[in-house]
């Protein structure tokens, strides 16, 4: 795998984006990979000495190989943990698509083997009255990675996900089954459905696992390099 990005999407917040692209990252650096990664805009910072902070992107900081300050993981940390483009507002700022893929496209040009760009929520995210995160992707023409935490109300929303991702003309590098709120009676079944209809490898079937820095292992790489 040389110099590849992908953009990490979801099913919604929360389905555990972060943790798969740690798990990701820290799958990457054991194969001897270099790793970089962006989390462009994060609402729900902290406020702390060094300015506001983002759990996600010190996460993502921190699971690096290469050395990135935190704004150039995260340029944009809004504090309120609300839509992004309400948070934006509310710290008087605007989003805007081709100024996050230009600064998405700054980590890029560091040719870390493995970039991954974390969106929020999931993939029609307002940035702005008229973008989403989606236009940001399509601007980078990234390929894309699906984290579906498997529940009830999830094979539609990961439907939905994997035709907008598709119909924005973005390739749908594969998808991962999560279970971030926990163990579904149907998960075998939800896993199989899923995976007979996205038409994309499942990159890892992920259990629920409380010590997540075990989740890299899950991770077999050679799938992704195949795409
Ligand atoms: N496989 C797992 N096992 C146990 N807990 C998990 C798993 N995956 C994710 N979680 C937990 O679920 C919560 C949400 O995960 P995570 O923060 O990665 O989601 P996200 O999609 O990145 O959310 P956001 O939209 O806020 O960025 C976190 O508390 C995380 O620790
Ligand atoms: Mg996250």
């Amino acid at each position: 795998m040389m110099q590849r990005a992908y953009f990490i999407t979801g099913t919604d917040t929360g389905v555990g984006k972060t943790s798969v692209a740690v798990a990701l990252l820290q799958a990457a650096t054991k194969c001897g990979l270099s790793t970089a990664a962006v989390k462009p805009v994060a609402a729900g910072c902290e406020m702390t000495d060094e300015g506001l902070r983002n759990d996600d992107a010190l996460y993502l900081q921190q699971a690096c190989s290469t050395a990135l300050s935190y704004a150039q993981i995260n340029p944009f940390a809004l504090q309120p943990p609300i839509a992004p483009h309400f948070a934006a507002a509310r710290q008087g700022l605007h989003l805007d698509a081709q100024q996050l893929a230009t600064h998405c496209q700054s980590v890029l040009d560091l040719k870390a083997d493995l970039t991954l760009i974390e969106g929020a929520g999931g993939w029609r995210v307002p940035l702005n009255e008229s973008e989403s995160f989606a236009d940001m992707a399509k601007l980078l023409a990234v390929p894309v990675i699906l984290v579906v935490d498997i529940k009830l109300g999830c094979l539609n929303h990961a439907l939905l996900s994997a035709e907008g991702i598709r119909a924005d003309g973005l390739l749908l590098a594969g998808w991962v089954a999560n279970q971030a709120s926990g163990v579904n009676e149907c998960h075998a079944e939800m896993v199989a459905d899923l995976q007979g209809r996205l038409a994309c490898p499942l990159l890892a079937d992920l259990p629920h696992r409380l010590n997540q820095n075990e989740l890299a292992a899950d991770f077999d790489l050679s799938v992704l390099q195949a795409t």
